[in-house]
């Protein structure tokens, strides 16, 4: 499963790139808003950041502004991929952009009809957003077992990007079901190194040693 941090926040990318296991970023409009910084800047810094995949998202709703924004994006840096809403005129430029050969990360979705259309349309990744689901009461992760077996029933290529990650067991579910990326905040991807076992054990195993004289 590939890891994804969903921030903006070139500190908290740099922190979980010098894990070394990191292996792309998803930003949104919100998330780049927060860091008042100039947007095409900021994303040429997150792709010197991180040699993977970076989702840079189109703030136009209509098919032709969605072409131009996101072939202006592109240029930025081989590692972007375009973030594109999942409706009509997003779902048109999805197709047209791959003929172009510009990758696309379908957002916004929260069904598997909606996951179904964006593979047709040619989508790079589809982002289903499970956090927001579990919000209004229903189970996000059903969507995801749902977008899975879907792609795997008429093998699809369009990679499963779990958005809206909330906590640790979100990243836990997702890999059990097989999606191929699960995309949280730097705080999530925080908790999955910690265990209160791990640090008791090292912190015994330390004391140990240093009673025996070392
Ligand atoms: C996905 O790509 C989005 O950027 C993100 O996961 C949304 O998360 P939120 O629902 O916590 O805002």
């Amino acid at each position: 499963m590939k890891l994804f941090v969903d921030t903006a926040n070139v500190g908290e990318i740099r922190e979980a790139a010098s894990l070394g296991i990191l292996d792309g970023v998803t930003t949104n409009p919100s998330l780049v808003a927060k860091e008042k910084r100039e947007f095409k800047e900021l994303i040429k810094e997150i792709c010197s950041i991180v040699d993977g995949p970076v989702s840079a998202e189109v703030v136009a709703t209509d098919y032709q502004g969605i072409l131009s924004e996101a072939r202006n994006l592109v240029k930025i840096h081989d590692n972007v991929v375009v973030k594109i809403p999942l409706i009509k005129e997003g779902l048109k430029a999805v197709k047209s952009l791959k003929a172009e050969g510009i990758r696309a990360n379908v957002t916004l979705c929260f069904s598997a009809t909606q996951a179904l259309l964006a593979a047709k349309a040619g989508a790079y990744f589809i982002s289903p957003f499970i956090g927001r689901l579990d919000d209004i009461s229903h189970t996000g992760m059903d969507l995801i077992r749902e977008i899975v077996t879907i792609y795997r029933n008429y093998d699809m290529k369009t990679e499963v990007l779990v958005a809206s990650i909330r906590h640790p067991l979100h990243v836990l579910e997702a890999a059990k079901i097989g999606a191929d990326i699960a995309s949280m905040p730097f705080k999530v991807f925080e908790q999955l190194v910690k265990h209160p076992l791990t640090d008791i054990g090292l912190k015994r195993f330390l004391e140990d040693w240093k009673k025996a004289g070392n």
